[in-house]
């Protein structure tokens, strides 16, 4: 039996009268890569908020790595390893590329805020070793000749490879990217699939939401789809696409 990631029990989050996650359950394996697909409004980012407590499940439980996240502050989930992108978030303006790495580390800094404010030896080390693994990351994605640039200044697509590179410095057990390729084009998609890969392949776990088809079924190990807040299919990219409710989903969601 695999060991879970992401256990997700019976959850359930209603906004006033609209129920947009509704008794979900399924697991996510250690080391595996997960996708969430379902139409648009089917409660996918519904279902990361209640995990991560942005709005907790209104009923059910979700344990990460074993730990029951009911109750934990965000700060607290991240420090299990749990680590998020927005759908709408971007590159933090203002900042260079290099910058807005290293801004995902912050919680992986070892000196304790006394040390930093005086720049002790140990803020020192903490900081040269963070800006070793940002350069690095940047490396790994590509944009070290870009570590300058305002982040802003990127095409859309290097910006969303920065975010996940961003989530990369917070040291992430398991990752859940929402969208990571919305708005990419065919080479940049490609990038981002290598990239989540190399993640995986890394030992990190991912959960990861996405409409694009060729890119889920092509990397996923397990797929789980939402449809008006229900899982409906559950299984290996095989076993959903040949799956009727899943197909009557999508032909529902073009018609
Ligand atoms: N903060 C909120 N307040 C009220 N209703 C909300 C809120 N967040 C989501 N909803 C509703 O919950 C339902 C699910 O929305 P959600 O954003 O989770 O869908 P999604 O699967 O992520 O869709 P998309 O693919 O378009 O991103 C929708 O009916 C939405 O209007
Ligand atoms: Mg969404």
């Amino acid at each position: 039996m695999l060991t879970s990631a992401l256990s997700i029990k019976g959850v359930s989050r209603s906004f006033g009268g609209v129920l947009a996650v509704d008794d979900v359950s399924f697991e996510v394996a250690e080391g595996s890569l997960c996708a969430l697909i379902g139409p648009n409004g089917a409660g996918k980012t519904t279902l990361f908020n209640a995990v991560t407590n942005i709005f907790p499940p209104t009923t059910g439980n979700v344990t990460c790595f074993g730990h029951a996240l009911r109750d934990m502050e965000a700060a607290s989930i991240a420090r299990l390893g749990l680590i998020r992108t927005f759908q709408s978030a971007r590159v933090f303006p203002g900042m260079t590329v290099l910058e807005n790495v290293l801004a995902g580390g912050h919680l992986r800094t070892r000196s304790n805020p006394l040390a930093q404010m005086f720049y002790l030896p140990s803020a020192r080390r903490d900081e040269s070793r963070l800006r070793k693994k940002a350069e690095a990351l940047l490396d790994l994605i590509g944009l070290s000749h870009m570590a300058e640039v305002a982040a802003t200044d990127l095409p859309m697509g290097a910006q969303k490879t920065l975010e996940v590179a961003r989530a990369l410095m917070a040291e992430p057990r398991l990752l859940l990217l929402d969208e990571p390729a919305a708005g990419l084009n065919d080479t940049e998609t490609a990038e981002i699939a290598n990239l989540l890969c190399a993640i995986r392949d890394a030992g990190a776990t991912i959960l990861v939401v996405e409409h694009n088809m060729s890119l889920v079924m092509g990397i996923a190990d397990h797929v789980v789809v939402l449809d008006a807040g229900r899982v409906i299919a559950d299984g290996t990219p095989g076993e959903v696409q040949a799956d009727r409710r899943v197909i009557e989903a999508y032909i529902g969601m073009e018609g």
